[in-house]
């Protein structure tokens, strides 16, 4: 008889990994995953129950703690990502503050980037201040500037890269090296590129965070976060954690994202050809040369470090435009795209991050973070090429 699960899946292609790893079969013997809806599971006798809450013997209590079809979803991004353990949790902003609040206490220092998502920068000003835990924020690519900001309270760097919005980068293994010099844990958001395009861990990273809302699901459709990275740290301090406040991802929206990350790979590579084609045509364009911003070109400013690290370049395009009134001009008149405040879903959409996604900042916090009046984001989908591009051109003739 077949075995259920037999391969190392470490070994296998990503498309392989992501179609096939965290496939536990029932006793019905079905072939897609299955959704196991519900809160708690039951005991032989008051006995097991004893031993099971015991730790004595392995088991599900609750569905705060373990899930089989969370459990699913964990283990194929583990698998993508190449870490020993993911913990799936309700958003990409509950896998951030799980991850400050597990591994962070009163009176330590956390080193953030001035270019991170608008929520986590309001974190740290808010929860982390409230709770004495210094932060410092410093310019992403600037090695030195990380390097003076360390403090012996320094327990935790925190980057994204790229950045949302502004597509900056850092070298992750020169950060992971400053890190690791100092006893210092690197936690990276891995948002835009999503395992496929790029692998932290690789690099030195020990825990990468996933707004599993974006790519991860790809279709618009649920929430959902991941924390991956080394078993121990994971077990020991975060899960702990996780068990105990509740931010869990819900079985249902495991089970969508599991669907949406069996074709991960395959979506990756289509968003990366379709947002490479309209990076190219709009920096050609006469009244954009120069304010394109896209990894993959060839004039862009840290391609060595998009090269070295970045497999492909990603489906976010960023233009800086002069002012509000150009950014609003250009969203408005597109008429494929949508207007909305998600990224990496199979159609294109458009974003102004300076009112929405990065609205509730501080004036110096958004300046800081890249964000000025005249950016627009542009989450680049699954159309046809031409018709995306279609789109820009005509709506840039508005501006
Ligand atoms: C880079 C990045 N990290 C984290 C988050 C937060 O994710 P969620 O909306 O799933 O809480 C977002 C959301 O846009 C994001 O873009």
């Amino acid at each position: 008889m077949k075995k259920d699960s037999p391969l190392d899946w470490r070994n296998l292609g990503a498309s392989t990994r992501a179609l096939h790893s965290g496939i536990h079969r029932s006793e019905q013997r079905e072939n897609s995953l299955a959704m196991f809806l519900t809160s708690s599971y039951i005991f032989e006798s008051a006995e097991q129950a004893r031993a099971v809450f015991a730790d004595e013997e392995d088991g599900n209590i609750y569905s705060r703690f373990t899930n089989p079809t969370v459990a699913a979803f964990e283990e194929k991004i583990a698998a993508l990502e190449g870490g020993e353990k993911a913990i799936a949790t309700a958003s990409g902003m509950a896998a951030i503050a799980t991850v400050f609040l597990s591994l962070l206490s009163s009176g330590d220092h956390l080193v953030l980037s001035r270019s991170v998502f608008g929520s986590t920068t309001n974190m740290a000003n808010t929860v982390l201040a409230r709770m004495g835990i210094g932060v410092s924020r410093v310019p992403l690519s600037d090695l030195e500037a990380w390097k003076k900001a360390i403090t012996p309270k320094t327990r935790m760097f925190f980057a994204e890269t790229p950045a949302n919005p502004t597509l900056e980068l850092v070298d992750i293994e020169a950060l992971a090296q400053l890190a690791q010099e100092h006893g210092i844990l690197l936690v990276l958001d891995n948002v835009f590129c999503t395992p496929c395009l790029q692998q932290p861990l690789a690099l030195g990273a020990q825990l990468t965070v996933h707004s599993a809302t974006k790519y991860l699901d790809g279709q618009g459709r649920v929430l959902g976060g991941a924390i991956v990275g080394q078993q121990e740290l994971l077990m020991k301090q975060v899960f702990p954690f996780l068990r105990n406040t509740g931010p869990s991802l819900s079985p249902f929206n495991a089970w969508v994202l599991c669907k949406g990350l069996e074709t991960l790979p395959l979506r990756m590579e289509k968003h990366c050809d379709n947002a490479e084609k309209v990076a190219i045509s709009l920096a050609n364009h006469p009244q954009l040369g120069g304010k394109v911003r896209y990894p993959g070109l060839l004039d862009y400013a840290q391609r060595t470090t998009a090269l070295k690290q970045m497999r492909r370049f990603g489906g976010i395009i960023c233009l800086e435009l002069e002012t509000r009134h150009q950014a609003h001009r250009f969203i408005d008149n597109l008429r494929l795209a949508t207007i909305t405040a998600n990224l990496g879903d199979t159609r294109t959409l458009v974003t102004h991050p300076a009112t929405t996604t990065h609205g509730k900042l501080a004036p110096q916090d958004r300046i800081q973070a890249g964000v000025t009046e005249g950016l627009v984001r542009l989450s680049i989908g699954l159309e046809d090429a031409e018709d995306i591009l279609a789109d820009v051109h005509q709506a840039m003739e508005h501006v």
